[in-house]
């Protein structure tokens, strides 16, 4: 595939959706062709499975439920999006990825990660990030942002202990796969952010030109 294959991960609350305009506008500004996009999601039908996901239900979802739904909304969304844009060699931005699954389901919900692997390489194949931006924060922060924002999602309700455990599983995977990870503290305010973004926005189109 000659695309290059961007995602960014990170707490709520870690400024990633406006990181992620900022990363698309800037490589596009160089001539780049950008397909922006996020996890769970899409696509239509993988926005519908997100709804699912996200929305409080009286009903409590089970583990291996919000695990496989997520892995069902990958599936479509790599069919439908990602992998044709990468053949068609584009960047891919997606906000959100595999990361995320080892760090709420895995870390958060302590799901074993050998399960997870196996549905990675069951619905992925070969195919894993080239460069992931991983977003990082103290929880508290996170959380009083997200509360800030106002009606908080299925996930956003959990407490402080689940987001701990998401950021350690976060900064564990950083840590064990340094050729891929990047790390960006995102406690700043966003211009300082953007300043460190900028270093890797470069790292991002040497590689894009030399796909
Ligand atoms: P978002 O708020 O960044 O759009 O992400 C939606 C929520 O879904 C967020 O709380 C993290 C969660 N999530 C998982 O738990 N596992 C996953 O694999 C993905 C992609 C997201």
């Amino acid at each position: 595939m000659r695309g290059l294959f961007i995602t960014l991960e990170g707490p709520e609350g870690a400024g990633k959706t406006t990181n992620r305009e900022y990363l698309a506008q800037q490589l596009e500004a160089q001539g780049f062709t950008v397909q922006l996009t996020r996890e769970p999601g899409g696509t239509a039908l993988a926005e519908q499975i997100r709804e699912i996901l996200l929305a409080p239900h009286s009903e409590p979802m089970a583990v291996d439920t919000e695990l496989l739904l997520m892995f069902a909304a990958r599936a479509q969304h790599l069919a439908q999006v990602i992998i044709p844009a990468l053949e068609q060699g584009k960047i891919v931005i997606c906000d959100r990825f595999t990361d995320a699954t080892y760090a709420y389901q895995g870390g958060g919900r302590g799901l074993d990660c050998s399960r997870i692997a196996m549905l990675e390489q069951f619905v992925q194949g070969d195919l894993r990030p080239d460069l992931t931006l991983l977003f990082d924060l103290p929880v508290a922060d996170g959380m009083a942002r997200a509360v800030a924002r106002g009606k908080l999602d299925r996930f956003e309700q959990e407490q402080h202990d689940f987001f701990e455990a998401v950021r350690q599983a976060y900064l564990q995977r950083a840590t064990d796969d340094p050729e891929r990870f990047r790390l960006i503290s995102a406690q700043h305010a966003l211009p300082e952010v953007q300043k460190s973004l900028d270093v890797h926005l470069l790292e991002i189109m040497e590689r894009a030109r030399a796909h």
